[in-house]
């Protein structure tokens, strides 16, 4: 007799078993913290995260507390099984769909929360997202906690998110006793969020799993929030994000103004004239692995404005493009 085992969590434990004994050791030890209500840094393949054990209120306001961010906006619960996330949240034909194909992955599903899940850890909402991260050094401490945990990007709320540890540390090293470090992330943005609570699956915010792959998998269309009667939006959505310290113009590379100030440059084109600082890109892939990174350097170079090439929004230029108009402050 075989017994059935759900192809994520499959793919995730062997994730797991490929997990290097010293990262290994540093999972046990943020499981204890966890468990014991603390605060986690940890690495995700889309960006950092700031984790606690997502059914315990008064661990989740701790984050809220570290990162200065509105308690309003609900976090997303990281799960290293299916299991786990049967635990928190009612799964429907359509987020089955969708985990099969990816977790783990890029990708949070908004579903019916169970009571289980305190409604600090929801924003207050009847719903909860849920996520299996494509990272071993995650998928390991969720494990060993035995936990789903609740995990914001691990920057001061803001601030461009975290792509490597180095970063978290110089954000959030006096706030929490642990920073994983599992080297640079590969997505660079954070998970698509989708919603498949209502009659039409909605893409609340664009990420590493594009609207296009979603709709391949559903086999139907996947609403934009704006295609709604009624506006349906990532509550996140409506805060300002990522903002760098120094001005920040979308444009492409022919139709940059003439510009009197010192400018800095970021886009996968050259552009016409001599930016002081500048960071070119292979592709809309490395632009998007690269962004936050970007962002933190020209703010530090001496460039009084920094213009970024606006890219199609194809793939992952959807989640891209969302990133820097919102830097941008749009
Ligand atoms: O890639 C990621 O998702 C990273 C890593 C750490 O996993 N996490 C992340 O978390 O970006 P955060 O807190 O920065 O963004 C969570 C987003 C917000 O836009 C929030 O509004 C939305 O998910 N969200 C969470 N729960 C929701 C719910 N029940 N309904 C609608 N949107 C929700
Ligand atoms: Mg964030």
């Amino acid at each position: 007799m075989s017994i059935y085992k759900d192809p994520a969590s499959e793919r995730a434990e062997r994730k797991i078993a490929s997990l290097s004994p010293e990262l290994r050791r540093l999972a046990e030890e943020g499981g204890k913290i966890i468990k014991n209500g603390g605060l986690v840094a940890f690495p995700t393949e889309t960006v950092y995260g700031l984790g606690a054990d997502a059914l315990d209120p008064d661990a989740v306001a701790s984050i809220y507390e570290a990162k200065g961010r509105p308690s309003d906006n609900p976090l997303i619960l990281h799960v290293s099984s299916v299991e786990m996330a049967e635990r928190v949240v009612e799964i429907n034909r359509r987020a089955r769909m969708l985990i099969e194909a990816f977790w783990p992955g890029p990708l949070s599903v908004v579903l019916p929360a169970k009571d289980i899940v305190p409604l600090r850890t929801r924003g207050g909402l009847p719903t909860a997202a849920v996520r299996m991260p494509d990272s071993a050094p995650a998928l390991a401490l969720i494990e060993m906690s035995g936990l789903p945990i609740a995990a914001p990007s691990a920057n001061i709320s803001g601030r461009p998110s975290p792509t490597d540890a180095k970063t978290v540390l110089s954000d959030m090293g006096d706030r929490v006793p642990l920073v994983i470090d599992g080297g640079d992330t590969r997505f660079g943005v954070e998970s698509t969020v989708v919603d498949v609570t209502g009659e039409h699956a909605v893409l609340l915010r664009p990420g590493g799993v594009s609207k296009e792959e979603l709709e391949k998998v559903l086999k139907e269309e996947v609403l934009l929030p704006q295609d709604q009667n009624i506006i349906k939006r990532s509550p996140g959505t409506r805060y300002r994000h990522y903002a760098p310290s120094v001005p920040l113009v979308l444009c492409t590379a022919e139709s940059m103004p003439a510009e009197n100030r010192r400018w800095a440059w970021m886009g996968i084109a050259k552009p016409e004239g001599t930016p002081c600082a500048s960071v070119l890109f292979k592709n809309k892939a490395e632009y998007a692995k690269e962004l936050f990174r970007a962002l933190r350097m020209l703010e530090k170079s001496d460039a009084e404005v920094i213009y970024a090439e606006t890219p199609d929004e194809a793939g992952i230029g959807r989640a891209l493009k969302d990133r820097l108009e919102r830097a941008a402050g749009k």
